[in-house]
């Protein structure tokens, strides 16, 4: 893994950014893995100026969503498909069109035929050249939760109490609104991305940035599958990575490589 340790979050996001921005230009119409959550946010204020700038387009791309709330309403702003049309989709944004847009079903009554259908229609789009992988504090990237398996496809998850506590940021601080189940991209098929670039901001990330980085590969912090990816980038800024101890050997990989 390549670790990007930087002062700020603009910062770190900025990098990020740029990787994507990089990544397209040479392979133009490459297909996205895209996050929902807080962590992708500065990426895609820089991606929709990078747009604006004729730098940047989605417009021949596909973008797979990594999970989506089961039974979610449709039109709820903070269901991921809706999250991610506010970001992404339009001339406006990032040219990414409506179609070119996946999201995983959470209306399908069926969600393990939901999650078959969604893992294989990854693989049909002949798979994810570039992710943008957030990580829960709890140590989860997508929605896989502590304890599951590490080879894992797609899948119907019980999203961790923890998991419920902290997206209730999201649902006006309610817990009861918080959706407990998602449809989320299992660690096999996040593993099958060619390239994944992740980011964590924040106090709050700094045990699973820790444990990501530097910890056994362990189900108990899912993220740790990431290890043996070969090319994954962690970008964070200082607070998450308050508890590494590598970080002079970090920072000299990172400058000697960018
Ligand atoms: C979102 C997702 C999650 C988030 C994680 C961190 O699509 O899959 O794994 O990346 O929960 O969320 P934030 O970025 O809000 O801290």
């Amino acid at each position: 893994m390549e670790i990007g340790i930087f002062s700020t979050e603009a910062e770190a996001s900025k990098a990020a950014a740029e990787i994507i921005i990089e990544h397209f230009a040479a392979n133009p119409g490459a297909t996205l893995g895209v996050a929902t959550g807080s962590s992708p946010l500065g990426i895609y204020e820089v991606l929709r100026a990078a747009h604006a700038e004729g730098r940047f387009s989605l417009a021949d791309s596909k973008a797979f969503a990594l999970d989506e709330y089961v039974g979610i309403a449709p039109d709820h702003p903070e269901g991921y498909r809706n999250v991610l049309r506010a970001q992404l989709v339009g001339d406006d944004k990032t040219g990414l069109t409506e179609e070119g847009l996946h999201t995983p079903n959470g209306q399908n009554p069926e969600p393990v035929a939901a999650a078959a259908e969604y893992d294989a229609s990854i693989r049909e789009a002949g798979g994810i050249d570039l992710q943008i992988l957030g990580i829960g504090s709890d140590g989860h990237i997508a929605f896989n939760e502590p304890g599951g398996s590490l080879v894992s496809r797609t899948h119907h998850e019980a999203l961790a109490e923890q998991t419920v506590r902290d997206n209730a940021r999201f649902f006006e601080g309610n817990l009861d609104l918080v959706p407990k189940s998602a449809l989320t991209q299992g660690l096999g098929t996040i593993m099958e991305a060619r390239r994944v670039v992740l980011t964590a901001f924040g106090e709050n990330k700094k045990d699973a940035i820790k444990q990501l980085v530097e910890g056994p590969i362990s189900a108990h912090w899912p993220g740790t599958i990431l290890q043996m990816h070969p090319d994954a980038t962690i970008l964070v800024d200082e607070a998450a990575a308050a508890d590494l101890e590598l970080t002079d050997l970090y920072r000299a990989r990172w400058e000697m490589k960018h």
